[in-house]
């Protein structure tokens, strides 16, 4: 029999183009792992907004970060996010409110962070060596050896309605004008900064999911996958 080989593929893209969950679907119909880096920024902004530290200040963050000690729980799938120090608490449902989000962006872009969550996300896929690892660097920055690399993208407008959706699936209230205000200027954002911006590795597959279904999505994924690599094993 065959030892399972390592195998790396990367999902980045900006927001509301559907990345986690056809990361989270693609890495269980291959049977692989399945990493969710945006977590990890957002647990960074976590920890920087109960301590209260300034968001611009990043030697501070990163060694509140450092301190935090962040790791996934790898049993549960999706794998759930814990802050282990001072003591272990899974902050998982925590991660997707207003202020984390909001935080998760400044943070972002500090690269003292950003090299701390890097080495981590190294360290994971050292540990898990069949991996959907997805975020917004992890085809260009953090695994330029993977083999194979995704850019998902999709018009502000798509986005903007999908959020809008989700939003209102939730029972909260949406103001479709300003979503669509806040996702260009968070594209802005992501697409300029110094350290890892947003950016479509050479050698990626982009796919425009502004008209496509989930399934066919996962569909066009699936298929680029196996023409690259063969049967997974
Ligand atoms: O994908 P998300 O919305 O959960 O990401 C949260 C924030 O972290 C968002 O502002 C983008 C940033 N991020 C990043 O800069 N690099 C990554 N690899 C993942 C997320």
């Amino acid at each position: 029999m065959h030892a399972k080989q390592r195998l790396t593929i990367t999902i980045d893209g900006p927001a509301g183009t559907g990345k986690s969950t056809t990361a989270r679907l693609v890495a269980q119909r291959l049977g692989l792992e399945f990493l969710d880096t945006g977590a990890m920024y957002r647990a960074a902004a976590l920890i920087a907004l109960e301590q209260r530290l300034d968001l611009t200040d990043g030697p501070a963050v990163a060694l509140a970060v450092e301190r935090g000690a962040m790791c996934f729980d790898w049993a549960a799938d999706p794998p759930r996010l814990l802050l282990t120090r001072p003591r272990p608490r899974d902050v998982t449902d925590r991660l997707r409110d207003g202020d984390v989000t909001l935080a998760s962006s400044s943070i972002a872009r500090l690269p003292e962070v950003r090299a701390i969550l890097v080495a981590a996300q190294r360290r994971l896929r050292d540990e898990h060596p069949r991996l959907v690892s997805e975020g917004r660097d992890q085809g260009s920055v953090v695994f330029p050896d993977a083999d194979v690399k995704f850019f998902l993208d999709a018009t502000p407008e798509a986005r903007a309605r999908r959020r809008a959706d989700q939003l209102r699936a939730a029972g909260q209230g949406v103001d479709e004008e300003r979503l669509l205000r806040e996702i260009i200027e968070r594209d802005a954002a992501d697409r300029n900064r110094a350290t890892g911006p947003l950016i479509v590795p050479d050698d990626a597959v982009v796919i425009d999911t502004t008209d496509l279904s989930h399934e066919q999505v996962l569909a066009a994924l699936e298929r680029a996958v196996r023409a690259r690599l063969g049967p997974i094993r």
